[in-house]
């Protein structure tokens, strides 16, 4: 199962449907609170069935929703109906350069994004579509604090040397992770720190802020290992 039928798939639209009646999480409200502009015009990349879309129109926010499966866009339309939302893929987009004062994708999405080039090519279709003086909020997992714990070494031992000799494509293929949440599976890649610090710089972007969500965010608890994420928030950089 590839990632979009997975997020075709009936089970997964009813969960995230549940999810959506929540709204913003703690964190992403208070990243949200400090960094778009209020009323700002936000697009909301993944938004699946609206749970973030939701979230910010409730803070002020205009909102557009974009997500690459119809079956998600149909839910969040039943459930928004006066929001606007359309079926599009964030390699892309389909609205014209600075159509946005900010952009969000939620959830750890960009890393669903299958390879490194492409999920480059994802951060410039965000930017793109983002004005100059806006930015760009996502999350990511990590594996920095991994790679010691049993999981994460089982699979560096299969390569058959020590991580510091990996190549940069053996430490792109390390972090490619199959997540199996029983019949559906997803493809999420669980980058290093330093990997996105590269994304960032080689798509023209700087950091406005960042950091490891639960040391942020100390009522936060992890669910599981991937859940122990990161926070980025990016503008353009210099031209
Ligand atoms: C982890 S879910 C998050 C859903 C929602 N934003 C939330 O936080 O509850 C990721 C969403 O991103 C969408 N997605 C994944 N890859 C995409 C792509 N290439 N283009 C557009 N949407 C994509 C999926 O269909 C899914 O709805």
């Amino acid at each position: 199962m590839n990632n979009l039928q997975s997020y075709l798939d009936n089970e997964t639209i009813e969960y995230y449907k549940w999810l959506s009646q929540f709204g913003l999480f703690t964190y992403e409200q208070s990243i949200i609170a400090s960094y778009f502009p209020k009323g700002s015009l936000v697009l909301d990349v993944g938004c699946g069935t609206g749970r973030t879309t939701l979230g910010l129109k409730s803070l002020g926010y205009r909102v557009h929703g974009i997500d690459y499966s119809d079956k998600m866009i149909s839910k969040a339309i039943e459930n928004l109906p006066s929001t606007a939302f359309s079926v599009q893929n964030v390699l892309a987009l389909e609205f014209p350069d600075n159509s946005f004062d900010c952009a969000l994708f939620s959830f750890n999405g960009l890393m669903l994004v299958g390879s490194y080039s492409d999920r480059l090519k994802a951060m410039s279709e965000i930017m793109r579509v983002v004005r100059r003086d806006g930015v760009f909020f996502f999350t990511t997992p990590f594996l920095d604090n991994k790679v010691n714990g049993e999981y994460w070494g089982e699979k560096i031992a299969k390569f058959g040397k020590q991580l510091s000799a990996f190549s940069e494509e053996e430490l792109l293929l390390l972090g490619d992770e199959i997540t199996d949440e029983g019949r559906i599976s997803f493809q999420l890649h669980v980058p290093f720190i330093s990997e996105i610090h590269k994304m960032i710089a080689e798509s023209n972007c700087e950091i406005v802020f960042e950091g490891r969500r639960l040391n942020l965010f100390p009522e936060e608890t992890a669910e599981d290992e991937l859940d122990d994420n990161y926070i980025w928030v990016v503008k353009h950089g210099k031209v």
